[in-house]
């Protein structure tokens, strides 16, 4: 039986929970021509509504390209992403342009095939005799004229766009105003680490914040929205899920969908008919098993004195953080916590859950439970 809960990326034919306002709020904005900012922690579903937004918009005729910004390296990188993106998009929309009669300045778009799966796949390499930035203003000329050529309004989707920050490259922010700003392109773009995310859009000195984006955040999913989603896609499938056993993948999950779907996977896939309450549990220990390796590499890439922090947050989310107690208890001084905590805030780490006496947690549940389980030095 086909599960309600896949691990692989949503498609549009598969169960939703929620973020319909969000959706019909974001494709509004497309219609209107606002460029938008869907901002919101990791794994909070930015990259499916995206997808969502994208798809109802081509159903009423517009061309969508999605380019995917995740660990993006450089602005010939850049350059490349743009181009096959346009190409596939530019294929699937409404004038259904063949990728091989898409071509860019100084890029060459070629079918080969996946030395993996022996399967043709377009692949675009930016002509290593030019510079990056040469390779992307190329692209961006070239994209804006197949813009105004298309047959109706072209909608494009930046995803993880927090990661062209890393390129540290005014240049290239540059250029993607003034193709921003001359082209009749709608724009959506997501992403986290609002550090990163929000100067790029805010600060004066940055070339986007001539966009004066609408910022658009994702919250958790409520509560009984996830109950009910989850009890209705277990019957639909021919099973039942007791209220109880919902009612903690909701409050386990804290609402973040990708946590949300998996625990709802595996309870699914161990169960013939009526999930037990044991089930959660070998789901979140599941979870934290497949997890491990990322939270690892979330360890590794803070400092120590950050690494301390994070955990000792993970351990005793209930005591307010200048307390001698906290401090005692973790081995912290006053000055590391007041340093720190910002940090860990700006990676989106850590949430203060109570503003007056200053406590805070641990956003990711899992990631949470999996610090707890460490030995105390990080
Ligand atoms: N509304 C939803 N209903 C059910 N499951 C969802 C929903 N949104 C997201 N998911 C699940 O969560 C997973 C992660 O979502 P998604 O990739 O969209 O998050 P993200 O915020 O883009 O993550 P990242 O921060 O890594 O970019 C999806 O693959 C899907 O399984
Ligand atoms: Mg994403």
């Amino acid at each position: 039986m086909k599960t309600p809960f896949p691990l692989t990326p949503l498609t549009e034919h598969d169960p939703l929970c929620g973020r319909v306002q969000e959706i019909l709020d974001l494709c509004e904005a497309a219609v209107t021509g606002t460029p938008t900012l869907l901002c919101g922690p990791p794994l909070s579903g930015k990259s499916t509504v995206l997808d969502r937004v994208q798809s109802l918009l081509a159903q009423q005729g517009m061309t969508s390209i999605k380019v995917p910004l995740q660990g993006v390296g450089s602005a010939r990188d850049l350059a490349e992403r743009l181009a096959l993106a346009a190409a596939r998009g530019l294929a699937q929309g409404p004038a259904k342009t063949p990728s091989e009669d898409t071509s860019f300045p100084h890029m060459d778009l070629a079918r080969v095939p996946s030395p993996l799966t022996g399967r043709p796949r377009t692949v675009a390499t930016g002509d290593p005799a030019v510079s990056g930035t040469t390779c992307l203003q190329g692209v961006l000329g070239r994209l804006e004229e197949l813009i105004s050529r298309a047959p109706g309004p072209v909608h494009l989707g930046l995803d993880n766009v927090e990661d062209l920050a890393l390129l540290a490259a005014g240049e290239v922010e540059k250029a993607l105003q003034d193709f921003l700003a001359s082209s009749q392109v709608r724009l959506l773009i997501a992403g986290s680490r609002k550090a990163d995310l929000l100067p790029m859009f805010s600060a004066k000195n940055r070339p986007l914040k001539a966009l004066e984006v609408t910022r658009f955040s994702l919250a958790p999913l409520p509560y009984s929205e996830l109950l009910g989603f989850i009890i209705f896609q277990f019957s639909r499938s021919g099973k039942t899920c007791p209220r109880s056993v919902a009612e903690s993948v909701a409050e386990i999950s804290c609402g973040i969908p990708y946590y949300a779907q998996r625990l709802a996977h595996h309870i699914f896939a161990a169960t013939s008919q009526v999930p037990e309450s044991e089930a959660v549990a070998a789901a979140a220990e599941l979870i934290l098993d497949g997890e491990s390796p990322r939270y690892g590499r979330i360890l590794a890439g803070l400092s120590p004195k950050q690494g301390c922090v994070l955990q000792a947050l993970a351990r005793f989310p209930q005591i307010p953080v200048f307390t001698s107690d906290f401090l005692k208890r973790n081995g912290l001084s006053h000055s590391t916590i007041q340093r720190i905590l910002p940090k860990l805030q700006d990676m989106e780490l850590i949430i203060r859950t109570d503003r007056s006496s200053k406590k805070y947690r641990v956003q990711d549940p899992f990631l949470a439970e999996w610090l707890r389980t460490l030995g105390r030095a990080v």
